[in-house]
């Protein structure tokens, strides 16, 4: 079954948690939207509006308490090396190398293949941890460990990861937020390039309207008060690369605006 136009559907979803053992907090609410192969779609909200929560169910490390989540028609129960995950807060191991980071999880899959066939060899390793690495432009700091390298060049190293498992879909959870703007817009720009040269899908959290509009095909709008609903749905018609001062770009932040204000 290969629906395009629900590739991954979220259907109903809910989602609670339990906070100090007894007060549930209701994070997510009833959201139902689907997403397209190959599309970039951006959530957008504001801090602790459930972002977050709603890719970490979409990643199968959550499970929502209600309603299902889809792909190509089969339910998400959990983690897959079809979805790759670029965490907001870097996330590496800080005791192996850039090269190793980036092979990690090309090193478990090797562990976990049934079949010898299915493994890499140690230079096949590489070569393609290699690959990746080049990709997000960090091939001369191979060798290099987590601690010398800045903010931006760890997020590449979080990229060039997620992207060397070749999931199907990457999810990107506010990947840049704690970036200054130069290097944030630089990072946003690779990401757009990765995703024209790559065409998998992509589901990208933000709280930055600009980024946002930069980056999606499709803008969806958490409303900001818990439990996050969907606020509203956004098409971003116009041509990439796309310009933060063009007339069409100034008239969607001042539409999303609106919408934000609205639920403040
Ligand atoms: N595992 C958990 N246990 C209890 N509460 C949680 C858990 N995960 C998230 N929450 C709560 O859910 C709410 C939304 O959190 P979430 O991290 O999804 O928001 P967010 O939009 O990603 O925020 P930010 O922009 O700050 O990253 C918060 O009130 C948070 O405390
Ligand atoms: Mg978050």
């Amino acid at each position: 079954m290969n629906n395009n136009s629900n590739f991954i559907d979220c259907q109903n979803i809910s989602k609670s948690f339990e906070q100090k053992g007894e007060i549930i907090v209701p994070v997510l609410q009833d959201l139902n939207f689907c997403v397209e192969e190959r599309e970039l779609l951006v959530i957008l909200g504001p801090g602790q509006s459930g972002k977050s929560t709603l890719l970490r169910l979409i990643a199968g490390l959550e499970k929502p308490d209600a309603g299902r989540i889809l792909m190509r028609g089969s339910s998400i129960t959990g983690p897959g090396a079809d979805r790759g995950l670029v965490f907001q807060n870097y996330m590496l191991f800080p005791w192996l190398s850039v090269l190793g980071n980036v092979a990690a999880g090309l090193n478990i899959r090797n562990r976990r293949a049934a079949h010898s066939a299915e493994r890499l060899n140690a230079a096949q390793l590489r070569d393609k941890a290699m690959h990746y690495l080049s990709m997000v432009g960090l091939a001369d700091f191979a060798s290099y460990h987590p601690h010398q390298l800045s903010g931006g060049m760890k997020q590449r190293v979080g990229i060039a990861r997620a992207y060397a498992l070749e999931p199907e879909v990457m999810l990107f959870d506010e990947p840049f937020g704690q970036l200054d703007a130069q290097t944030r817009l630089n990072l946003e720009l690779e990401t757009e390039r990765i995703w024209q040269n790559n065409k998998c899908t992509m589901i990208f959290v933000t709280n930055n309207i600009d980024e946002a509009i930069l980056l999606a095909d499709r803008i969806i709008i958490l409303d900001g008060k818990l439990p996050g609903r969907l606020a509203s749905i956004h098409n971003v018609p116009f041509p990439r690369p796309r310009d933060n001062m063009d007339v069409h770009f100034l008239r969607l932040r001042e539409e999303i605006t609106a919408v934000q204000k609205i639920y403040i």
